[in-house]
């Protein structure tokens, strides 16, 4: 593990156009065309924007990927191996608005990471608490639930984005505490649930700009970020990857 990964979530946002603008813009710089840094875009973009990247150093990412392995009647499906084949790098699983307006459940979750995996995609895992829950102290305990089908996977790399749900797209920061308590407390649970932690990387998301990128990435144990909001405008992102390219 080398370098901090910071990957751009565009959720449902842009057209052919402002996909291909937005793309564009990050590969003409160094700090964005590199490396560590990659786009979540929607599906429906994934095939035009891998030619636009090809050849580039930046890593292309599905926001989703389906719990079904093999090709089939499975209507409105996106496979990992389909991912593969148009050169995805990454595939977010189970991000919190998945698991909420989709009833992604851990079943579900752990066969989406299988797939990607086994298609050679990585697959990014999501975890994270509602405000009720971190407000019922509950929130330790969430996210070792969430965490649990993690042992299930024997092989492959994967990566964790820890993304508090009541901070995702409130332009409500966690405070670098609850961030460092939350970070450290996903590495210790690998080291004693997966026996290894120092291999996998645990992204922080929620609400990350230009503004607060830099504090937020230099916390300890954080190895990137999952950035929503700003990843739709090129010069923040561009100033979120800059602030991640000078940390190790
Ligand atoms: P946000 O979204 O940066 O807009 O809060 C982050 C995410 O949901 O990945």
């Amino acid at each position: 593990m080398s370098g901090k990964l910071v990957i751009g979530n565009w959720k449902m946002n842009t057209r052919a156009d402002s996909a291909q603008a937005l793309a564009s813009a990050l590969l003409d710089h160094a700090a964005t065309n590199r490396e560590g840094v990659g786009i979540a875009a929607p599906a429906v973009y994934l095939a035009a924007l891998a030619q636009t990247l090809k050849g580039s150093r930046l890593a292309l990412s599905a926001q989703d990927v389906s719990r079904f392995a093999a090709d089939g009647a499975y209507t409105g499906e996106t496979s990992a191996a389909m991912l593969a084949d148009i050169g995805c790098r990454y595939a977010l699983v189970g991000h919190s608005e998945r698991r909420q307006y989709f009833g992604e459940d851990n079943a579900a979750l752990l066969q989406k990471m299988r797939n990607a995996i086994a298609a050679g995609v990585t697959p990014v895992l999501c975890v994270g608490e509602t405000l009720e829950q971190r407000e019922a102290g509950q929130y330790l305990q969430i996210i070792a639930a969430q965490l649990a089908i993690l042992p299930e996977l024997t092989d492959g790399d994967y990566v964790i984005a820890y993304e508090p749900v009541w901070a995702i797209g409130t332009g409500k920061v966690a405070t670098l505490e609850q961030i460092a308590e939350i970070h450290a407390f996903i590495k210790n649970w690998c080291l004693q649930n997966i026996g290894s932690s120092d291999k996998i990387r645990v992204l922080y998301g929620g609400s990350v700009k230009a503004e607060n990128a830099e504090a937020i990435l230099a916390t300890e144990n954080v190895d990137g970020a999952l950035v929503g909001g700003a990843s739709l405008d090129a010069d923040s992102f561009r100033v979120v990857c800059q602030a991640a390219g000078k940390l190790i």
